[in-house]
């Protein structure tokens, strides 16, 4: 099964750019597959429930447990991508995620790429954090969050990660949202093969407002889907070329970075992060070296991060909150 999507990555990449330059990209961006095809349950087995056509797969956390699933092989470089629908009405303290990491392979210099979403109060927005891991860097997190210009909970959108040996970048939908150069993260940038991860887990303890919400197993369970799987990238346990693969990567639609979606990216960081690290004075005095701080930008985040309220709240179209709402941030 593997081999067959590394087959159909090799001949896109020897034999279509000469006729047609773009048919590589198509091909990697929308050929989705069956849950079984490239994934396998991971925990939480009776909580993962999978259509009868195998293309889309429920993750359920109840008083019992949660549930995840994991990529069957590892990938060094490639495009991975879910539709996602995240579960409704209260949902504090719930984390859904989409990641890739290899925290079982390399347990001290591992990397990992992120998405995790954040369950909320109800009428409150879910909000969605990235983050980026390379060579360990655990104590160097670069969580960025941002709220989302949709409902999550009402219809599935697609989140895509992208990693080259060259960027990273992060997609809502068509937009992308979050872009990080190798050259720049140096050795925080991921080099080593990840698998891909689907979970979704009881984050009590920090999800919502740094633990003040807890998840309310009454509101249980909580159903996040994933369909529209796709994992576009260079299988380590397969004879690939990982030359080839790595550059098929690296030449494909998503990791075209043009100038609409420079500027669609810059658009929505402006309307939509909630939060950075680069701006995080108490966290980080001196911002990395891939942070491009923005003075006009910069003016709008607190020494803490997080964007000031009275710009969160025109942004997001929310009523002020109570007195100590700002610190519903966390
Ligand atoms: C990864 O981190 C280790 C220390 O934990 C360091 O010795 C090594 O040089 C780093 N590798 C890269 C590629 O930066």
């Amino acid at each position: 099964m593997l081999r067959l999507a590394s087959i159909v990555l090799a001949v896109v990449f020897l034999v279509l750019p000469a006729a047609s330059p773009s048919a590589a990209a198509e091909v990697d961006v929308t050929a989705t597959v069956p849950f079984q095809k490239v994934y396998t349950p991971l925990f939480g087995f009776d909580n993962i429930l999978r259509s009868s056509d195998d293309r889309t797969v429920s993750l359920l956390l109840d008083r019992s447990t949660g549930s995840g699933f994991i990529s069957s092989s590892m990938y060094h470089h490639g495009f991975f991508s879910a539709s996602i629908k995240l579960p409704s009405d209260y949902t504090a303290g719930v984390v859904v995620a989409f990641y890739t990491s290899n925290g079982d392979v390399f347990q001290k210099t591992h990397d990992e790429l992120d998405f995790e979403f954040l369950g909320n109060i109800r009428g409150k927005p879910w909000r969605i954090q990235t983050n980026v891991y390379g060579n360990g860097s655990v104590s160097r997190g670069r969580e960025e969050r941002y709220v989302l210009p949709f409902d999550p909970t009402t219809e599935f959108h697609r989140y895509s990660i992208l990693w080259t040996r060259d960027a990273v970048a992060f997609y809502v939908d068509d937009i992308p949202i979050r872009h990080v150069s190798r050259s720049r993260a140096g050795g925080d940038f991921p080099s080593k093969p990840m698998s891909i991860y689907g979970t979704v887990w009881d984050g009590s303890n920090w999800a919502t407002s740094g633990g003040r919400y807890r998840v309310n197993y009454q509101h249980g369970p909580f159903v996040a889907s994933f369909t529209d799987l796709a994992l576009a990238g260079c299988p380590v346990d397969q004879m690939l070329p990982a030359r080839g693969c790595a550059e098929a990567v690296a030449a494909s639609d998503p990791a075209v970075m043009t100038l609409a979606k420079l500027q669609a990216m810059r658009r929505f960081r402006e309307r939509n992060m909630v939060y950075s690290y680069c701006y995080d004075k108490r966290r980080y005095p001196v911002p990395f070296a891939e942070c491009d701080i923005v003075e006009s930008e910069s003016k709008r985040f607190k020494d803490s991060g997080h964007l000031r309220l009275a710009l969160r709240r025109r942004r997001t179209g929310r009523r002020p909150g109570r007195a100590g709402g700002a610190k519903a941030d966390m």
